[in-house]
């Protein structure tokens, strides 16, 4: 772990428990958890939570960043709007532990309503326990990096 291991956490209304149960799993694996709300149940607008928690990873306040809310779909597109965002949709442990290892994903989104809280920490785990691999994967990296609208 680098001398960073702040981990943003944010979600919009439909996924403030699931990312409860998430902060509490990874402060216990050792890692700092900003959680950057919201705290509300009132319905609220993925896009800003999510831009907000990108922000946090882009600017290098923190290095990893954990998104959620009912797919995962919004708050990861919305993520991916921010210059140096890498942030991939997860459902399964091993597309977890790839996106950090093949396409240095440093965003994880989930979705609260696809998967149980169960699942979504084995998820959580396969993204924390990854390392990129660089290599070939590198230039694909600096490929994805470069496109631009
Ligand atoms: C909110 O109802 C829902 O649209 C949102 O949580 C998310 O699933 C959008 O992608």
């Amino acid at each position: 772990m680098t001398a960073n291991n702040r981990i943003v956490l944010s979600s919009d209304h439909a996924a403030i428990p699931l990312r409860q149960v998430i902060a509490d799993h990874i402060a216990a694996r050792g890692w700092e958890v900003v959680d950057i709300g919201p705290t509300s149940p009132e319905s609220t607008h993925y896009p800003k939570h999510g831009e907000a928690a990108a922000r946090r990873v882009a600017t290098g306040d923190c290095r990893l960043g954990i998104i959620l809310c009912g797919t995962g779909q919004g708050i990861m597109m919305a993520a991916n709007k921010i210059k140096g965002i890498r942030c991939g949709v997860c459902a399964d442990a091993f597309s977890a532990g790839m996106i950090r290892q093949h396409n240095d994903a440093n965003m994880l989104a989930l979705g609260a309503r696809v998967i149980g809280e169960g699942l979504a920490l084995e998820i959580v785990d396969g993204f924390l326990n990854a390392e990129f691999e660089g290599g070939r994967h590198a230039m694909r990296v600096e490929m994805i990096n470069a496109l631009e609208g």
